[in-house]
């Protein structure tokens, strides 16, 4: 595995000849960002060996080189999901690679079902811990080059990068919600009583991503920042039919704010 993720490292470096300091990956129908980017390099998934290829509607497949806020980033243009059918080492295939590329930094961003009372749809969520429902991406023997056996995860989610973006949010009057993200394996949306079940267990939002990526990240030592676009509500009362074509709307009209918030906060790490 790790020759792997080296030669996959090396084959893009030699490409590109690029070194980014912040890696990014773009979620659902925030394409925004993609704007933003002065872009130097592109290299589509399927031309990266090693590389799985994406398979969802929306969801392009390509790595992204360029500028943006002032850094030098490596962006994932589609990411690779659990529900796919990838084996869990595929999915955060990518972010092990962008290690090796010299990421310093991981920022993340999604869409999700909101199940604290007070969201509302269109809302962002800076995520400041997770509760991971899908398998660990860490279990099978460990390779200690990329890091520990038992991870520790009391700050999976860098604290000095929240508190930063809410200030960000509050200098731009962007109303932003924080909380715990349920990565769960999907692709069902949820019932009404799983909905319910975890917002007992401590969620605020439930979702299909980000956790098995941050905690390839953490186990490699960087420092993560996601964020996310509440584009449904699963709170008793408000609960509707969910459609993903749906949820892509909403995070394209939420796209603006997301865009401003991570823009500012990589210009200021
Ligand atoms: N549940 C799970 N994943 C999601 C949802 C949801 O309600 N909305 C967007 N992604």
């Amino acid at each position: 595995m790790l020759e792997k993720i080296k030669n996959t490292a090396s084959f893009i470096q030699d490409k590109t000849n690029f070194q980014p300091e912040v890696g990014i990956i773009l979620g659902t129908g925030l394409g925004g960002l993609v704007k933003e980017i002065k872009i130097e390099h592109t290299i589509d998934y399927g031309d990266i060996p090693n590389f799985p290829v994406s398979t969802v509607a929306g969801h392009h497949g390509r790595l992204i080189f360029g500028e943006l806020g002032g850094k030098k980033i490596v962006a994932m243009q589609g990411r690779f999901h659990f529900y796919e059918g990838y084996p869990i080492e595929m999915v955060i295939f990518p972010v092990r690679v962008m290690k090796y590329l010299g990421i310093k930094n991981l920022f993340v961003s999604n869409a999700s079902g909101g199940v604290h009372p007070d969201f509302e749809i269109g809302d962002l969520m800076i995520i400041n811990d997770h509760i991971n429902l899908i398998t660990n991406p860490l279990i099978g023997e460990n390779i200690p080059e990329l890091g520990p056996r038992f991870l520790d995860m009391s700050e999976a989610y860098d604290k000095a990068l929240v508190a930063k973006a809410k200030q960000i949010a509050a200098d731009n009057k962007l109303k932003v919600q924080e909380g715990c993200y349920v990565a769960t394996t999907g692709p069902t949306f949820e019932t009404p009583k799983e909905y319910q079940y975890f917002r007992i267990i401590g969620g605020d939002a439930v979702g299909m991503s980000t956790v098995p990526e941050v905690i390839a990240a953490r186990h490699m030592g960087i420092p993560c920042f996601a964020i996310s676009i509440i584009t449904d509500l699963g709170v008793p009362g408000k609960i509707v039919e969910v459609t993903h074509e749906e949820v892509q709307k909403v995070a394209a009209k939420a796209e603006t704010k997301m865009t401003l918030i991570m823009k500012e906060l990589i210009s200021q790490i």
